[in-house]
């Protein structure tokens, strides 16, 4: 069985995340969302709250019957062995990410060689979205329609509203 970890801090889950984990849910078998639980990046969203959105994303999307959510606090690639995956799935969008993403792949490939890390473009359309864009645009009154899966777009848009 092909097991993927898709590992992120997902402050809120977006889109173009939506978009990964449709693609993902094509090749793999099993796909766990796994939100990082690192209070030190001081998230708009507690874990349960992402959890929760996530939950609904998938029930929304109809990929419960292969894609779970999870939580993880230490190290990912250790995660990912409890959970039994073969790969980690990261989605790109722009060059930038690119380099950020090869420093976390030399750090978990050093850790454990036996994980490889796969990669989905984001569409073209999404390439500018990023949770950090919604959230600034949520707490200045800006519309976020059309960046956050639908089932999560009043949650989303009150709590930023409050901030
Ligand atoms: O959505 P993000 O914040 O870009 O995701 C980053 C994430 C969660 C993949 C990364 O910070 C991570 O894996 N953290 C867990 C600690 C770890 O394993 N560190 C080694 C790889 S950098």
């Amino acid at each position: 069985m092909r097991i993927g970890v898709y590992p992120g801090s997902f402050d809120p889950f977006t889109i173009g995340h939506l978009d990964v984990l449709k693609s993902a849910a094509e090749l793999f078998d099993k796909v766990y969302v796994a939100v990082l639980n690192n209070a030190g990046k001081s998230p708009v969203f507690s874990v349960e709250e992402r959890v929760k959105m996530i939950d609904r994303v998938i029930e929304t999307a109809g990929l419960e019957s292969n894609c779970f959510s999870g939580t993880f606090g230490g190290l990912l690639v250790d995660y990912a062995s409890s959970v039994s995956a073969s790969h980690i799935i990261r989605g790109l969008r722009v060059v930038t990410d690119f380099e950020y993403e090869f420093q976390i792949d030399a750090v978990n490939r050093h850790l454990m060689d036996t994980i490889t890390t796969v990669y989905f473009m984001a569409n073209p359309s999404h390439s500018f979205l990023s949770s950090s864009n919604v959230k600034e645009i949520g707490r200045y009154g800006g519309s976020i329609e059309g960046l956050v899966p639908p089932c999560n777009e009043h949650f989303i848009r009150e709590r930023l509203a409050r901030q």
